[in-house]
Parts: C-alpha cells; sequence; structure tokens
C-alpha cells in the first residue's frame, strides 16, 4: 500500500515512524532541525493520517513493508536510519527483521521490544470495543491523551495537548481498531533485540508513564552498545515535547555514525 508521507531536506536518509494513534505532524519540531543535513522521510503508517486505512488488523510486519514499499518507490535503495516512536518503535524493530539490509542505524523512541502483557492486550480489546460501540475514537482519546504528555506539558504548553488532541480524532476508527489489533499481535522480539548490529540510539521521556524510563535500562542492559538519552520534562511523546533535546540527540547520535 503506497502511503502519504513527507520528503524534504538533503542528505543521508533518515525515516521516521510515528506512534500510535498520531500521524507525521508529530515530527513537526524536527523538520527544520534535521531537515537542513538529511533527507527526511515521515510516512502516515496505514491507518493514520492521510494514509488509507483497510479493514482488519495491522500487522508491524505489513506496517514495515509498506514502509519499505515507499522506500522503492522513491528508488531509496541506500540503507537508511530508521526512527521509530512507540508504535513506530515496533514496525521498525519489525522492519529491521525483515529487511535487515535497509537499516544502518535505528533509533527507538519511547517504545519496547517485548510483547503485550495480557492485561494490556486485554485492555486493547477493551478499546476496540468501546470504539466500535461509540462508532467515534473518543474513548481513546479519553484514556490516552492524559498519559500521553508529561505534567510539565500539560501545564507550560496546553496548546500541544490541543495538537495532539486534534491528532488523535483525525485517525479513522479502522485505523484505530486495525492498529490495536496489529499491536497486540505483535512478537516479543527482546531477543532480537539484544542482537542488534547496528548503531542504536534509544530516546526517551524522563516523565514518561507508558514506556517508563526503566525500560531504557533494561533494554541498555540488553543491547550495551545503544546509546541513551533521558529526555527532560517530556512523557511519551519526547521528540514532540521538548524538540530542542530531542534533536540535540539525534544529530549528535547521526554524527557519530555518519
Ligand atoms: C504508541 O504511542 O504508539 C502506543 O502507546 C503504543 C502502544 O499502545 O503500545
Amino acid at each position: 500500500m503506497l502511503l502519504a508521507y513527507d520528503d524534504y531536506g538533503p542528505g543521508p536518509v533518515v525515516v521516521l515512524l510515528h506512534g500510535f494513534p498520531l500521524n507525521r505532524s508529530m515530527w513537526s519540531g524536527q523538520r527544520t532541525n534535521l531537515g537542513t543535513t538529511y533527507r527526511v522521510i515521515a510516512p502516515d503508517l496505514r491507518g493514520h493520517g492521510e494514509s488509507a486505512a483497510p479493514e482488519g488488523g495491522y500487522t508491524m510486519e505489513a506496517m514495515a513493508d509498506d514502509v519499505v514499499e515507499l522506500l522503492d518507490a522513491l528508488q531509496i535503495q541506500e540503507p537508511i536510519v530508521l526512527g521509530g516512536h512507540s508504535m513506530g518503535g515496533y514496525v521498525a524493530l519489525a522492519l529491521l527483521a525483515r529487511h535487515p539490509e535497509r537499516v544502518r542505524g535505528l533509533i527507538l523512541m519511547n517504545t519496547r521490544a517485548d510483547a503485550d502483557s495480557p492485561e494490556v492486550a486485554r485492555n486493547r480489546e477493551e478499546m476496540i470495543q468501546q470504539v466500535e460501540a461509540a462508532k467515534s475514537v473518543e474513548p481513546v482519546v479519553k484514556s490516552l491523551l492524559p498519559r500521553l504528555v508529561s505534567g510539565t506539558t500539560r501545564w507550560q504548553r496546553p496548546e500541544l495537548v490541543d495538537r495532539v488532541h486534534r491528532m488523535i480524532e483525525k485517525t479513522s476508527i479502522r485505523g484505530v481498531v486495525g492498529s490495536l489489533r496489529g499491536m497486540s499481535a505483535r512478537p516479543d522480539r527482546t531477543s532480537e533485540f539484544a542482537n542488534i548490529r547496528v548503531p542504536t540510539l534509544l530516546l526517551f521521556g524522563a516523565e514518561d508513564v507508558i514506556s517508563p524510563p526503566e525500560l531504557v535500562h533494561a533494554m541498555t542492559k540488553a543491547l550495551p552498545s545503544a546509546r541513551h538519552v533521558l529526555i527532560p520534562g517530556a512523557g511519551h511523546l519526547a521528540p514532540l515535547e521538548n524538540p530542542e533535546s530531542a534533536n540535540t540527540a539525534f544529530l549528535s547520535f547521526l554524527r557519530e555514525i555518519a
């Protein structure tokens, strides 16, 4: 499936995959900064933003193949630096597993390598039922929005919370349901994660309650070569909440692996 995407800037390719249930506009804070030195490609994953939302569950593998199809359509054969935020991180790990030759560096943001716990899978199923009963994505807004950003962001930047709210509301019911099904079916990639051979940056929000900072410690223990950065004042949407600190970390990693 051909995805909607942004493509800007010169230089080596960096692909950024947004989280659930957001879209490529979450990378607005990276545009002027990364986009002056790198060619940034930011798709809307299937079911999100301006990309189509087919029926059925969206496996992380299908989403990863969509991204590769986009790279092929853009005739990008050079290995890329692949960044994934949360669900985008699950997709990035699937892409690395399926198409290792396409990736020369990995940036995992506010994400995890393991599968859903039974409780999380149950919550996703309940969320699907609520969304289908309400015929609206409002139950997702209600449950997710309060946990997405840090207390600092909520207090200092209410306009950003409104923006995220609108981003979620743009996601269709089919997109929400397909992604929830796909995320709960995703495999545990913990052992693959420990065997990653490309340079990897782990970037997390210091106040993230969805992918809490303890995960970084577990992940760096599994993959000691990974660099890691905790973004101050940020919750689950670290690159959006504190783009200055996130961009500094991205640029220093990208320079290091050039
Ligand atoms: C995301 O931000 O993409 C989601 O929180 C991921 C998830 O629900 O596991």
